[in-house]
């Protein structure tokens, strides 16, 4: 293999920047050339990409979002959209692709080797942190953080007017994000898409708890449970309760990495072009028990992500 190409795809995450550095540097390291491939697939259809070189990556692994830009391109869902694609790869003298992004780039990368034979990596980049295969993606700890940064100031406000706070957290159909920040920012509930939830459970807590002298509370949404406006009309309508609902929204996806994300990226990214040196055709690296390990693409598309059911049964004794 003499020439690699990367592309970031999906929804950013913080921590693709580092990851753009770590396949560039890893890659020129050991004497490869590389094609950085612009917003995601739509680039790499039509050919808007070009050579990275060590300088084309310095002083990025700090920054949020991607200087590769993303995007979510309907043209590659299509085998017309990736035969072009193909087409790029051959006029380029492009061997293998490293793809940095979610579950629906990596179906995209899949169906892309299994048309043309080009072999294909992926790394997950999302702050979901929903992808089967790793225990962690990189964007996810850095979109915790800016969540608990953001429960703790709503926390002061929250305890001056003794309110309750609902807080919406991203996570598209899973509730990690939701979980993670709901723990460690100390939230009463946390409604996740994995777990049902009842209406009846969450009021009497957040009587309890007033009952009993607190403050404030707080309920973490994830946006796959419910939307946060409706969990909010629906506690205030039967508890009373001055209730006001904040949707972090985007800003969880923005920001400097955090330093586990951009060491996971840095890992991540110079494992992807390993596993292309080494003949891959279609895989996945991930991290597992603190390793950095390599799975197939067709397994980390089909098995499911499960939330940590202990960890959930937790935040709710310790809420109590
Ligand atoms: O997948 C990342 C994510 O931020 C999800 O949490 C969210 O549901 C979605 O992307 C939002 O997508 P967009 O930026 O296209 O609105």
């Amino acid at each position: 293999m003499q020439r690699v190409a990367l592309l970031t795809s999906g929804g950013d995450a913080p921590g693709m920047n580092a990851c753009i550095r770590a396949v560039v540097r890893k890659a020129v390291y050991h004497g490869l050339e590389v094609i950085g491939i612009k917003r995601g697939f739509n680039g790499f259809i039509e050919a808007d990409m070009e050579p990275m070189n060590l300088s084309s990556v310095a002083d990025i692994v700090q920054r949020g979002g991607t200087i590769l830009r993303t995007a979510r391109s309907d043209q590659f869902l299509t085998p017309e959209g990736r035969a072009k694609a193909y087409e790029n790869t051959k006029r380029f003298g492009i061997q293998g692709l490293i793809v940095i992004g979610g579950d629906g780039s990596f179906r995209g990368a899949r169906s892309f080797y299994l048309e043309h034979n080009l072999p294909v990596v992926g790394v997950p980049a999302t702050i979901d942190n929903d992808i089967p295969g790793t225990n962690q993606t990189i964007g996810f700890d850095t979109a915790v953080n800016t969540a608990i940064e953001a429960i703790n100031k709503i926390r002061d406000t929250a305890t001056s007017h003794e309110r309750a706070f609902i807080i919406e957290v991203m996570g598209r159909h899973s509730g990690f994000i939701a979980l993670a920040a709901g723990l460690a920012g100390g939230a009463e509930s946390i409604l996740i898409p994995e777990r049902p939830f009842s209406y009846d459970e969450i009021c009497e807590k957040l009587l309890r708890g007033f009952r009993r002298g607190k403050l404030h509370s707080i309920i973490v949404v994830a946006e796959g449970a419910s939307g946060g406006l409706e969990v909010g009309r629906k506690i205030k309508e039967s508890t009373g309760i001055d209730t006001k609902v904040t949707i972090l929204g985007h800003l969880q996806r923005g920001g400097s990495p955090s330093a586990a994300d951009r060491i996971l990226a840095s890992r991540l990214g110079a494992r992807a072009v390993e596993l292309l040196m080494n003949g891959a055709t279609k895989m996945m690296v991930g991290v597992s028990k603190g390793e950095i390990a390599a799975v197939n693409l067709d397994d980390a598309l089909t098995q499911a992500k499960t939330i940590d059911v202990e960890m959930y049964h937790l935040a709710n004794i310790l809420s109590l």
